[in-house]
């Protein structure tokens, strides 16, 4: 046996991964389904490292240093349980398996409990940036026992993407399903990000009345600012881009359907379990999900509102600042929604995870890479336990400074009919948790009318109700 790690799953993000080790000196055994992957890969990059390509299971787990680091790259859901279902059989004690596909946290937990029975270490790892992200240095969040994080960690450190003070953006998150966990949240986020940067771009196009090259150049002096991230980056790029059979801007032949692979979509659902509101992720995942409703949307076409009137230039200019206000703004609190679900489930399962550190390793490497992630680090860095990003003075005075603005660019969206959800929700939320009073109060009262739902004073301990239907007298119950 002479290889550290072995990649079983050689598609696009398990090759990369493979040579990203094989290029940090790691000796990297190779597995695939179909061995013509694995001998493509050998062919091709080769001399960037040193592979050890295998043709079985049996020939890929001998290749294996003990303990055996067996990274699994495959598609989430039923290829993942078929691998294990292949290899653990052949693993000892001490091994470890690293699942990097998106698994869902609740399959990883079920896996590592069984896998844990026999001694061995299941280890669910988010691994974030896509593509080249995995070739150049990934943000990688590994869950599972501290002590596969002892032979693992080192390794994941070299391959792992650089913040800007050099720190490798990977940490052990926590225990189990932790790291699919923060790694779900992660890509809720993402669409978050990506619902903001599409209505930004929407009302520059629609109440500026910019074209998607204007946009692109708007986008680029933002990401020289605060907005500076990845997404506002690569959005510069698409708009820039003009389709090379029809001239036109790329973003107008591509279908306006928006799909998702269901980490959004999880991130919202495990939200509604744990009671934690994360409106603006939730919009998100609403608005790719109507966009694809072609056949309602089609249906829909003849109903009646404003067509929006671009601006003149002068204030379209002014438009487009504000909006910059406007979308930071939303992102604050998008955030603050994504670390409250983190906070939550690491209360829920016990994972005692550090919500710096994961802001920390969200700083380079993955999609929602961002100045901004900076910002976040240091706001835990100066207050670990802050109850939320909002809480934070710093991010509170931001919001503050951008109200005004954001308020106006919702009003005009409003008023020139375009659909703004995430924007709007983002400032629901923000006004929400400053109102003194919140109609809630109704709500309860609704439920004890109807139901003898009962309810809580303000001026007095216990529980209450009144007797709706008979002399409307309050009885404490
Ligand atoms: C990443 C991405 C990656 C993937 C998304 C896309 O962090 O590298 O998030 O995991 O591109 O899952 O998700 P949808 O297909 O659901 O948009």
């Amino acid at each position: 046996a002479s290889a550290q790690i072995g990649v079983t799953g050689l598609a696009v993000m398990g090759r990369n991964l493979a040579r990203n080790f094989a290029r940090h000196g790691y000796t990297v055994a190779l597995h695939n389904r179909t061995a013509a992957k694995t001998r493509a890969l050998v062919e091709e990059f080769g001399d960037e490292g040193s592979f050890v390509p295998t043709e079985s299971a049996e020939e890929f787990v001998a290749a294996l240093e003990r303990p055996r680091r067996l990274v699994v790259m495959v598609k989430a859901g039923e290829a993942t349980d078929a691998v294990i279902d292949e290899f653990a059989p052949l693993l000892e004690e001490g091994d470890m398996i690293v699942d990097g596909g998106n698994a869902h946290f609740a399959d990883t937990r079920r896996r590592e409990r069984k896998l844990r029975e026999r001694g061995i270490h299941f280890v669910g790892t988010g691994i974030s940036g896509g593509e080249e992200g995995a070739l150049n240095g990934p943000s990688i969040m590994p869950g599972g026992s501290k002590e596969s994080y002892k032979a693992l960690g080192p390794m994941l450190e070299k391959i792992a993407a650089k913040a800007e003070d050099g720190a490798p953006c990977v940490t052990h998150i926590g225990p189990d399903g932790a790291g699919h966990f923060v790694k779900m949240v992660h890509n809720g986020i993402e669409y978050a990000d990506m619902q903001l940067i599409g209505e930004a771009y929407q009302l520059l196009r629609d109440v500026a009345g910019y074209s998607p090259a204007r946009i692109a150049d708007v986008f680029r002096t933002w990401n020289t600012g605060r907005l500076d991230s990845y997404l506002i980056e690569i959005t510069a790029e698409v708009l820039k881009h003009s389709d090379p059979k029809t001239g036109k801007p790329f973003v107008d032949v591509v279908a306006d359907a928006a799909e998702q692979k269901g980490t959004g979509r999880w991130t919202v659902q495990i939200a509604l379990d744990l009671g934690v509101p994360v409106s603006g992720i939730a919009e998100a995942v609403f608005a790719r999900s109507l966009s694809g409703h072609t056949a309602l949307r089609e249906a829909s076409g003849h109903l009646s509102g404003p067509t929006p009137k671009p601006l003149e230039e002068a204030e379209a200019a002014r438009f487009a600042d504000q909006v910059e206000q406007a979308l930071y703004a939303s992102k604050i609190v998008s955030y603050t929604q994504g670390f409250h679900e983190i906070a939550a489930g690491s209360a829920e399962y016990g994972w005692d995870i550090d919500l710096g550190a994961v802001a920390s390793i969200w700083r380079a490497g993955c999609i929602i890479r961002a100045a901004f992630l900076d910002r976040i680090t240091a706001a835990y860095a100066r207050q670990p336990e802050l109850p939320s990003l909002l809480s934070d003075p710093r991010f509170a005075s931001e919001v503050e400074g951008a109200q005004g603005d954001w308020r106006d660019v919702i009003g005009t969206a409003v008023r020139q009919g375009v659909a703004t959800p995430g924007f709007s929700t983002a400032l629901a939320y923000y006004d929400a948790l400053r109102a003194p009073r919140l109609p809630a109060a109704l709500t309860q009262a609704q439920r004890d009318y109807f139901g003898a739902h009962t309810y809580q004073r303000v001026d007095r301990d216990g529980t209450f109700h009144t007797l709706w239907g008979g002399d409307r007298s309050e009885v404490e119950s």
